[in-house]
């Protein structure tokens, strides 16, 4: 049974990309991140504070634009549309959620869909189900870089997702059908998950429920990827309940998993997007 080590994949991919910067620093080019932060919930500040750590520790420069819950609609989109014309930005990211009196989807649309690290515009999702992926959406990247790091192979093997949003579900699906797995996505509707959870090689649990998949959802061996951030009585919590050790031949903690690897894909693709 492998605990799949996120730290120490991280740590691997941080230097690769810290030489990347430091070589295109050689060459005049420097790579810049900007996120846009409406409000101050807890899990949005971490994330962001996570991405900036991140850009800091591989030496890409951050914008923080940060806005109050009153910000207009219109603030936003001007917001966006100078850091599309500022030459010096090269990924602009929204942390999502926004409040519910933003359109959200109005809002990503205006992004410049070069500069869309994120991932989430119609044209990056487009050309992703076309299976010619350009900037793909960090989770379901780190995703498939910790498999991959356990050496099992994904070609023909038996993926179940459990969740279907756009951030992880959706995207993940495309990445593991290019890679020629066959792909299952369950969710709310699905009827018996836990029947097709036990037909997986691979889980990957991106469902938002606190120790949702448990041991006899899983079958012996499967390679099982928590992508749950759930807070309980203080404490992060996966969508995983960490006893599938048992069963599981790898399994990536929460904390200590996705979380620190999808950060670094943003990294890597400000790198590539020079
Ligand atoms: N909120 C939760 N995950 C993400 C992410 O990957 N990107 C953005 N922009 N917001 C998020």
């Amino acid at each position: 049974m492998q605990i799949i080590d996120g730290k120490a994949l991280s740590s691997k991919i941080r230097a690769e990309i810290s030489a990347q910067v430091a070589e295109l620093k050689s060459k005049g080019v420097e790579a810049c991140l900007a996120v846009i932060l409406v409000g101050n919930d807890p899990s949005s500040e971490l994330y962001v504070k996570n991405k900036v750590k991140a850009s800091e520790e591989v030496g890409i420069k951050s914008i923080l634009c940060r806005f109050p819950l009153t910000v207009t609609e219109k603030e936003l989109i001007d917001e966006i549309e100078r850091l599309n014309a500022d030459d010096t930005v090269s990924g602009i990211l929204v942390q999502l959620p926004l409040p519910d009196s933003i359109d959200e989807k109005k809002i990503t649309a205006h992004i410049d869909v070069n500069k869309d690290v994120d991932g989430f515009s119609a044209y990056q999702t487009g050309l992703l189900c076309l299976g010619t992926p350009d900037l793909v959406p960090c989770t379901p990247q780190g995703i498939i870089a910790l498999i991959e790091s356990t050496g099992v192979k994904i070609a023909g093997k038996h993926a179940v997702i459990v969740g279907r949003s756009n951030i992880v579900g959706r995207p993940t699906l495309q990445l593991l059908l290019q890679r020629d797995a066959t792909v299952t996505i369950c969710h709310s509707k699905t009827k018996n998950i836990a029947e097709i959870t036990r037909q997986a090689d691979i889980i990957v649990a991106a469902v938002g429920k606190p120790c949702f998949v448990t041991p006899d959802m899983i079958k012996e061996g499967a390679v099982v990827v928590d992508v749950g951030i759930n807070a309980v009585d203080g404490k992060l919590v996966g969508d995983v309940d960490p006893a599938v050790v048992g069963k599981a031949s790898a399994y990536t903690p929460v904390p200590g998993g996705i979380g620190v690897v999808s950060n670094m894909m943003v990294m890597d693709l400000l790198t590539r997007n020079q």
